[in-house]
């Protein structure tokens, strides 16, 4: 799995901890984040990112700000990217078993770096159920597409 992380200048603690969880579990990344010596806006990094990721060069992707809020509405502007902001990780597992989420929204102004880690390591873990769940994702491709 190739993953690609972003985050603004509020995201910077959660985007250090995601990172050491990333190379933990040896998973491969690339981090777009910001240099953060001063406030960014948030489109400015999930929307490449997404983008990346709809193209095929990554398979998902973790995106942090303040809130996660911005980051999911912009990522999910994107054809082909269903962003899940989730701050719980009950959550985290569904939205992957039913959702097949490819992009993970974290707020860290919600969450601390402990259970962000939590979150994205579920998050990274759980499979897609498919069955009845693709259908209902297949759904969503074809509004995309109309
Ligand atoms: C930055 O202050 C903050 O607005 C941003 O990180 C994010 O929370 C937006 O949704």
């Amino acid at each position: 799995m190739k993953v690609i992380i972003t985050a603004d200048h509020a995201g910077m603690t959660v985007r250090n901890e995601v990172k050491d969880l990333l190379e933990e579990m040896g998973i491969e990344y690339e981090d777009t984040g910001c240099s953060c010596e001063s406030s960014v806006d948030y489109p400015d990094y999930a929307l490449p990112a997404a983008e990346r990721i709809a193209k095929g060069e990554f398979d998902r992707g973790i995106f942090i700000c303040g809130t996660g809020i911005g980051m999911s509405i912009a990522a999910n502007k994107v054809k082909g990217i269903r962003c899940a902001l989730t701050h719980d990780v009950y959550s985290a597992k569904l939205t992957r078993q039913h959702n097949d989420s490819n992009v993970l929204a974290l707020g860290e102004r919600v969450v601390g770096p402990g259970l962000a880690r939590e979150i994205a390591k579920v998050w990274l873990e759980t499979a897609f159920d498919g069955g009845r769940h693709a259908n209902r994702i297949g759904k969503i491709g074809t509004y995309e597409d109309k």
